[in-house]
């Protein structure tokens, strides 16, 4: 099942940026930083984390790698190095549609801006898109441990990036550690929503905060990371079906940190069998050491998957991404093609 899984055609909606870079980019990342800091030595733990399904058992075990990665992003050109690595890697798994997310930083040190750090993705993005046969839309994320006027810097940057020429931009994101409460940045992705972009937050990945929960749903938003908890909840659980939110799932990420004990134990279930769209996603494929391909095959084993419903869960994927409607159509075609090749049901949205 593993070779049809590559095969597919597949969209990857929930991706960081630092979180995904891999082994191989961080040796780059290394070898970059060296070339102007000669004697600079970096943290043991941040090339092991091929290895950190050994080492992440907790989610707060990961909020321990990002900053050793991010430690490796501080110019600009590692920025668009780290981004044009974490896209390759992606189209070699054939993924047709990415949604990278990031946290604009800025650096005094190295005088990076956020608006340096957005233009060094796009750049990245822009060189990817020239080569690949891959389509990168970005969303900017907000990071649960900033201040308000931080994280209104990145909704307002997101909003003169959305409009602007090539329009990359097409979304905000709440992510971070869960412990922190998000309702303080509800304005916020109100802002941005009055302003065209669309809206993820991550949701219920740990017991943590569950107070919060009735008003980051009421936003609604557009889809929601992972969302491992609110199933048990039938209020939040009808609010989802009611809005018809996606999910985006994220089962090595979740086993990993033990946000839930089993794959079988994952939600997965739950929404599949009550056919709410359900989008597969690596979340930090370098950290937690996946590929988009491999999810696929583990929702496959686990849940008895046939190569149609594959098939199906990759197309959803693709129709719950952020860009305009007329490009994802656009991108369809070749899921279209791919279900003639391998006599699978398709039947486009258009119809
Ligand atoms: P970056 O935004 O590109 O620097 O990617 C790393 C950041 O993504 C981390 O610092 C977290 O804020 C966020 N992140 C990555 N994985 C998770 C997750 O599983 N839960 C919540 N936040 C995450
Ligand atoms: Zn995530």
């Amino acid at each position: 099942m593993l070779a049809y899984c590559k095969s597919l055609p597949k969209a990857e909606l929930h991706a960081h940026l630092n979180g995904s870079v891999s082994v191989r980019a961080i040796e780059k990342l290394i070898e970059l930083r060296k070339r102007s800091e000669p004697d600079y030595k970096a943290d043991d733990r941040v090339l092991s984390t091929a290895k950190a399904q050994d080492k992440i058992r907790t989610l707060a075990d990961a909020f321990l790698m990002f900053p050793l990665i991010q430690a490796l992003t501080q110019t600009s050109e590692a920025v668009t190095l780290a981004t044009v690595e974490v896209i390759s890697e992606f189209n070699d798994d054939n993924v047709k549609y990415l949604e990278l997310r990031t946290t604009p930083r800025e650096n005094t040190v190295t005088s990076m801006s956020k608006v340096d750090y957005i233009e060094a993705v796009l750049a990245g993005i822009a060189t990817c898109s020239e080569r690949l046969p891959i389509i990168v839309r970005l969303l900017l994320s907000i990071d649960r441990r900033q201040e308000v006027a931080d994280a209104s810097e990145t909704v307002d940057l997101a909003i003169k990036f959305a409009k602007s020429k090539d329009a990359r931009v097409v979304g905000v994101e709440l992510s971070g550690d869960p412990k922190f409460d998000g309702r303080k940045f509800l304005p916020l992705f109100q802002k941005a929503r009055e302003h065209g972009l669309k809206i993820t937050l991550h949701l219920a990945e740990s017991c943590d905060w569950m107070e919060e929960l009735s008003e980051m749903l009421a936003l609604p938003p557009d889809r929601i990371g992972h969302g491992t908890l609110l199933h048990n909840d039938p209020v939040h659980a009808a609010v989802i079906r009611e809005n018809s939110i996606p999910l985006e799932i994220c089962l090595t990420s979740n086993f990993i940190c033990q946000t839930t004990k089993t794959f079988k134990d994952s939600h997965l279930d739950f929404w599949f069998s009550r056919k709410q769209p359900v989008c597969l996603c690596t979340d930090d494929q370098g950290v937690f050491d996946t590929y988009l391909s491999k999810e696929f095959e583990i929702a496959s084993e686990t849940f008895n998957l046939t190569k149609q419903d594959l098939f199906d869960t990759s197309l959803c994927g693709l129709r719950c991404g952020f860009a305009p409607k007329e490009e994802l159509y656009a991108i369809e075609r070749i899921w279209a093609q791919f279900a003639k090749e391998h006599a699978l049901k398709y039947s486009s949205l258009r119809d």
